[in-house]
């Protein structure tokens, strides 16, 4: 099969397309053909992982230690980098019985990655659903990871119909996803980006929009039951400014200063500081389905591109400034 391979740590460059040895399932496992295979966030780290600092790592040394071994020292592990995917079963293990050929569906590999090939296995009780019927396979594809993370993260903030949500961040994978969840659980939203990003947000349901470019939001005066950081730049001894008394600032990126600062405001009844690690199930993977279905959660496409173009889309996602899901293509979606 052909894959975007890569056999060292590096820029986009460092990627071509290689054939290589289709997967034969598991027993537990299915075969997907896949047709659409974004590149987002943790691709583009884990392509030039020896060049990232601990200090350019947004999560505290010892995760960088640990995803420095378990991506490769000095060449990567990886070869094939894609942790989300939309296709249809191609094959199906000799104990499956959830799936059959011809199935559509999408799903996620996280830190395994491999998808961004025209071939992945994966256990049918692992992070893969049906494809939502209302959503194409390329829209498909690219609901999991903000998804799932977004999902996971809000649950730990328990956001409340009526509460002040605040969403730093909100152009991303995550806070895409995080602004359609706030406004389902009944949130006020005000979306922060920068200003190419603003219709965006606004097109994703948030009510209120903050342009990070021309406005320090900690200096307006409003207040927010949750502050959601997803690329943990804020600083809470700015932010608690623009928090209510019991508000949480939630951080989906930080370092052991966020770590020290949530262990000291858990033991106070005031402002918390929450550094939340998604841990997503199998399950919820249904439930992005469900909220798909259900018109909760959109997918948004920036661009969509031939996997012979993967160089490119790297290039577009390491800019930042990515609009929805930069896909990667190999049929039809
Ligand atoms: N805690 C967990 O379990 C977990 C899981 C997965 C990922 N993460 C973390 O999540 C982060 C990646 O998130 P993502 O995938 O959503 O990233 P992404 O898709 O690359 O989006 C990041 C967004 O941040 C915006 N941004 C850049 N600079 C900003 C600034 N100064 N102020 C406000 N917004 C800014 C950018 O939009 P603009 O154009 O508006 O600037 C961009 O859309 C990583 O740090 C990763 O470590 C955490």
């Amino acid at each position: 099969m052909k894959a975007v391979f890569a056999t060292q740590y590096g820029s986009p460059d460092v990627l071509h397309i290689r054939e290589v040895a289709t997967p034969t399932p598991k027993a537990n496992e299915i075969l997907v053909r896949v047709r659409a295979a974004p590149v987002a966030f943790g691709e583009v780290i884990a392509r030039d992982f020896r060049h990232v600092s601990p200090s350019q790592f947004n999560m505290p040394m010892a995760f960088w230690a640990m995803a420095r071994l378990a991506f490769g020292l000095n060449t990567p592990k990886k070869h094939i980098l894609g942790s989300q995917f939309a296709g249809d079963v191609a094959d199906v293990g000799s104990g499956v019985t959830h799936y059959k050929r011809g199935d559509a569906v999408f799903g996620y590999r996280g830190q395994s990655m491999g998808t961004h090939a025209e071939y992945v296995c994966i256990a049918e009780d692992g992070f893969v659903a049906p494809k939502p019927a209302n959503m194409n396979y390329a829209e498909a594809s690219g609901l999991p990871y903000g998804g799932l993370t977004a999902l996971n993260l809000l649950r730990k903030a328990n956001i409340q119909p009526g509460q002040k949500v605040l969403i730093l961040g909100a152009s991303g994978s995550i806070g895409s996803a995080a602004i359609q969840l706030a406004r389902h659980a009944g949130a006020q939203v005000t979306a922060v980006c920068s200003s190419a990003g603003l219709a965006y947000v606004k097109a994703l349901g948030a009510e209120h929009t903050i342009d990070y470019t021309k406005e320090d939001f900690t200096r307006n005066g409003q207040k927010y039951d949750l502050i959601f950081d997803v690329l943990g730049k804020g600083s809470f001894a700015e932010i608690q400014r623009s928090l209510t008394p019991n508000g949480v600032y939630l951080l989906a990126s930080f370092k052991m200063k966020q770590v020290f600062q949530m262990l000291r405001t858990s033991r106070s009844t005031g402002k918390k500081v929450v550094c939340a690690l998604s841990s997503e199930k199998p399950a919820d993977i249904l439930e992005l389905k469900a909220l798909a279905e259900a018109g909760v959660l959109k997918s948004i496409i920036d661009t969509c591109l031939p996997l012979e173009q993967a160089a490119e889309a790297h290039r577009m996602v390491e800019s930042g400034h990515k609009k929805g899901s930069v896909i990667l293509t190999l049929a039809a979606v």
